[in-house]
């Protein structure tokens, strides 16, 4: 990492040491996770982190490895990233209203059509719908465009200035595709935090079935480096990563596990191997 990355000089920290604030809004973010995973990572921290699904990057930014591979199969995101990696700052007008909005939802869209969905006009439409869309949702239709409502919140602190990253970014590189198709070695750590498995519904999370839920667990258990995973703790998952001999850790979840006012606390699975 660079010298100039102190803590005392970045705005971006979090205090206590709870590591960097995301910058994207993400549904299935990690961030509660930090504390568990961060303890097993420190005895590591020389070893290069492998994230195949760092999605919002809330682990990534909590355990703040010194070099990291950092991969997600959503292009705006490792887009926004790679960016960020570059310095940047945002220079179009953002303003939370719904005509600015629908307006800057086409503009993103006409890129994406352009086959410009890397440019830097791309990322800092991505920040803006990220921050103004509904729910910080990420949703595309059947052509592969953006189709996310607006949000109506209140009130908005929009970021323009995202020099900050930069330095914290310096070591990370950025890969997009399936997790499959990344280059690891035996010296590094992956902690992988895959779409949930959703038992009873008929559609899986973002298109991640049960066969790429095995998949994934039979990559994983390859590795000959250390291995921590987690997932939504369902019966058949408990099973699969049994089955590949991870040690098993079940831990309460800070959501419910509905929201029709059942007060019992979802279950999630921590499984680890060669740790
Ligand atoms: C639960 S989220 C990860 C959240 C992240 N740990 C965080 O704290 O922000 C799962 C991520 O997997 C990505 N994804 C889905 N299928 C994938 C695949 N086949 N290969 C790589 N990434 C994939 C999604 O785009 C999503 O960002």
């Amino acid at each position: 990492m660079v010298e100039s990355f102190t803590r005392q000089s970045s705005a971006i920290f979090l205090p206590n040491e709870r590591g960097i604030r995301p910058p994207l809004k993400w549904a299935g973010g990690k961030r509660w996770l930090v504390s568990h995973v961060k303890p097993i990572y420190e005895r590591y921290q020389k070893q290069r982190l492998v994230e195949p699904f760092c999605g919002g990057l809330a682990v990534t930014l909590g355990l703040l490895p010194d070099k990291a591979i950092l991969n997600d199969i959503n292009p705006h995101a490792i887009n926004f990233y790679n960016w960020l990696k570059r310095g940047l700052m945002i220079a179009i007008e953002m303003n939370n209203d719904e005509i600015s909005y629908y307006r800057n939802r086409e503009k993103f869209n006409q890129l994406i059509l352009a086959g410009a969905q890397d440019s830097r006009a791309a990322a800092e439409l991505f920040y803006y719908l990220n921050r103004t869309g509904y729910n910080g949702l990420c949703r595309f239709n059947k052509k592969g465009l953006f189709n996310v409502p607006f949000g109506k919140y209140k009130n908005i602190n929009y970021k323009r200035d995202f020099r900050d990253y930069k330095n914290a970014f310096f070591d990370w590189h950025f890969t997009l595709g399936d997790f499959e198709l990344l280059d690891v070695t035996a010296k590094d750590f992956i902690y992988a935090d895959p779409p949930y498995d959703v038992e009873f519904t008929q559609y899986a999370q973002e298109g991640f079935n049960w066969e790429d839920q095995e998949r994934l667990a039979r990559w994983l258990a390859s590795h000959r480096g250390q291995v921590v995973v987690s997932n939504q703790a369902t019966e058949r998952i408990i099973s699969l990563y049994e089955k590949h001999k991870f040690q098993i850790e079940i831990l309460d979840a800070p959501r419910m596990i509905s929201c029709t006012g059942d007060r019992t606390k979802a279950k999630e699975i921590l499984a680890y191997r060669n740790i």
